[in-house]
Formats: structure tokens, C-alpha cells, sequence
């Protein structure tokens, strides 16, 4: 079995973070996105794997390499036909993925747990196509299946009434019906070929279309709100682990919980540090207070502030006075306090579609 992710698109949802990076390399727990989805795959032995990537870009191939580090043989196929929605991706890829049973895998979804028993689902009952299925609270922003009698009989795509509070999740098993059923399809009143009516145009055929219910969480990273809940979802995952020390702990700091502590990173003696945290290389945290479910990056330094449950990218500086919850701090930023200099005032410089509480 060969697998496809899809990792192209304009993320619009998450500007301006989305200005300078490719969604799927946003870090969770100071990892790509990207990562968990090829290692989710890894994981039940795949070896060849497909990344959509928007045409021109190369920061992906960058990111991922070759996937020789995972094990697995990565090849990258640019989008073709500008963007035309997710249920045409792995047409483009038709030539790569062959006569085989494939994995399509859309690499902002996250999940906990592993995807070995959809692929045992898929092979034992025979299906031509298999759902994976998770419960959630606002199905309207998923395709939703329609379900009777254990069936799904019909998959609404963002439907404004949902007939049911299960969200088709992006992670899909195929066999060669998906080609037919892909080339069939029109697009959807938005101008795009949704996944979706993949599915309903395979049920109607009266292919065998299956599903299985996630049971740990899952999370599709569209909204910056699901980003930092992600992380959060991540690190809880991540704390049953022992404590990782590879930086330097002054005396008088306190750490509690899980923290995991980069090579090369420092954390002072007024430091107080509430697990679980994650913080990377060469990173200073100085009489400040980092609490449960952030991530700090490489080169990250915090002075004098309160960082709490969010996402803090490499290099940023904070030394503001502040306590700053639920955020996402791109590359670099520097967010320091306003009583520095005068006139007293905030002092912004703010990029396009940034988001900024005072
Ligand atoms: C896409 C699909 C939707 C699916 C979701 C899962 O939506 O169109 O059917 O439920 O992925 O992540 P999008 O996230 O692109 O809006």
C-alpha cells in the first residue's frame, strides 16, 4: 500500500502565520505538522509515500527530505490545475500510486492512536473505500456522513443542517474505484471537487464504502484555535514520558510536570516552568513563568513575562511585563513592553490579517 498526503493549499484561515510558511510546517510540539502525519503512515508500513505540494514551493521538500529518516521513500507531486479542491489530489497522483490500495491522508489532520485498524478493516471486509469517522461538536465545518442502519448512505459536505454528529475525518483508504468515482464528480457550488461527493458517488454506485470511529481525539488544524489546542492534545500525549534535560537548569528555578529542555538552553533562577512544556535549543526563559500546554522554539528568549498554553516559534523575544495566553507567536517575532520608551503606547508593527488582543 502506497499512501498520498495532501500539504498544498493557501491556509488562508491561519494568515498571517500562513504568510511566510506553509500550514503543514507550522510546529506542534515544535514539530511540522507535516511529520506527524508521515510518521502515522510509517507506522503501519508504508514505504512510498506521495506529498501534494502547491507548484513552485520547495520549502516542504526542504523540510522532509527524502524521508530516509522515517524509513519511508518520499516523492513530491506538484498540484496541477491550480487549486481544485481535496477530492481530486490523488488524481493528480494516479501515475504514482499505481494499481494498489492506497491511503489518502490530508496532512493538517492529527490524531492520537494509530491507523493500523482502518488498514485491517479495509483488507478484512474487502471495501473499496474506508472512512474514518470522528464525534464532534460542530460538524458543519466537516463532511458529515449520513448514517442508517450502520450504513453510510449519503456524505453532506459542510452541510448547514448535519444529519449526524460525526465528521468524515481526512484520513481515507482507497482502491482503484476512487479514480472513477473522482473523474465523475462535478465540482460543488464553491467551484471545487469535494471529497465528499467522492464518497457519496461511490455509495450510490453501490461500492462497498465502510467506516470506523476514531476513539482517541482528532483535530483538523484549520482555525488558529485548533492549532493551540492540537499542541495542547500533543503534549498531554507527550507527558507520560520522563523528564528530557538537555539544557541547564539554574538553581532556584522551578520546574514541575513534564518539561522537556533542548540542548544549549537555559532556563535562570527566577524561572518558574509548569509542565508540560516543550521548549527547544539555545532558548533562554529568565524571571518569567512558562506554563502547561506551550512550546517554545529554538533561540526563543523569555524575560520578564508569562507565556501560558501557547505556541511560541523559533528565535521570538518576549520581554514585555505581559502574560500572553492561547497565542501563536510566529518566527522572530518580538513582542517587548511598552514602558521602554516614550510616549507610552503600543508600538505595532502588524502584518496582514494579524490578530492582536490589548
Ligand atoms: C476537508 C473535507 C471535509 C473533511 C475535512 C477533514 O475540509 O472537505 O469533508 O471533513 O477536510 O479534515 P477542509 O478542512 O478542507 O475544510
Amino acid at each position: 500500500m502506497k499512501a498520498i498526503i495532501a500539504a498544498g493549499g493557501r491556509a488562508t484561515r491561519l494568515r498571517p502565520i500562513t504568510s511566510t510558511i506553509n500550514k503543514h510546517l507550522i510546529p506542534l510540539a515544535n514539530k511540522p505538522l507535516l511529520c506527524y502525519a508521515i510518521e502515522k503512515l510509517a507506522d503501519v508500513g508504508i514505504k512510498e509515500i506521495g506529498i501534494n505540494v502547491n507548484p513552485g514551493e520547495t520549502e516542504i521538500q526542504k523540510a522532509c527530505g527524502d524521508g530516509s529518516r522515517w524509513g519511508v521513500k518520499l516523492t513530491y507531486i506538484e498540484q496541477v490545475g491550480g487549486p481544485t479542491g481535496i477530492g481530486r489530489i490523488p488524481l493528480g497522483a494516479e501515475k504514482f500510486l499505481g494499481d494498489e490500495p492506497f491511503i489518502y491522508y490530508l496532512g493538517d489532520n492529527i490524531i492520537l492512536g494509530g491507523l493500523q485498524r482502518f488498514v485491517e478493516r479495509f483488507e478484512k471486509d474487502k471495501l473499496d473505500c474506508l472512512l474514518a469517522l470522528s464525534k464532534v461538536h460542530d460538524p458543519q465545518r466537516f463532511g458529515v456522513p449520513v448514517i442508517e442502519n450502520g450504513r453510510i448512505i449519503r456524505v453532506d459536505e459542510k452541510p448547514k443542517q448535519p444529519q449526524s454528529d460525526f465528521a468524515v475525518t481526512g484520513i481515507y483508504i482507497y482502491n482503484q474505484r476512487y479514480f472513477e468515482a473522482a473523474r465523475a464528480i462535478q465540482p460543488s457550488a464553491r467551484g471545487e471537487y469535494e471529497i465528499s461527493d467522492v464518497h457519496t458517488w461511490l455509495i450510490a454506485k453501490g461500492y462497498a464504502v465502510g467506516y470506523e470511529e476514531i476513539t482517541g481525539w482528532w483535530k483538523d488544524t484549520g482555525k488558529p484555535e485548533d492549532l493551540i489546542e492540537g499542541n495542547q492534545l500533543i503534549l498531554t500525549e507527550m507527558q507520560g514520558r520522563g523528564v528530557e534535560n538537555e539544557g541547564e537548569v539554574e538553581a532556584g528555578a522551578s520546574l514541575t510536570g513534564w518539561v522537556k529542555i533542548g540542548k544549549g538552553s537555559r532556563i535562570g533562577s527566577r524561572a518558574v516552568v509548569r509542565g508540560p512544556v516543550i521548549i527547544g535549543e539555545q532558548a533562554v526563559i529568565e524571571n518569567a513563568y512558562v506554563g502547561p500546554y506551550t512550546s517554545i522554539g529554538n533561540g526563543v528568549e523569555i524575560y520578564n513575562s508569562e507565556v501560558e498554553r501557547s505556541i511560541v516559534c523559533n528565535q521570538v523575544d518576549i520581554n514585555c511585563n505581559r502574560r500572553i495566553v492561547d497565542s501563536i507567536l510566529g518566527v522572530n517575532a518580538n513582542i517587548t513592553a511598552a514602558s521602554a520608551t516614550l510616549p507610552a503606547g503600543h508600538r505595532l508593527v502588524v502584518g496582514d490579517n494579524s490578530v492582536v488582543e490589548l
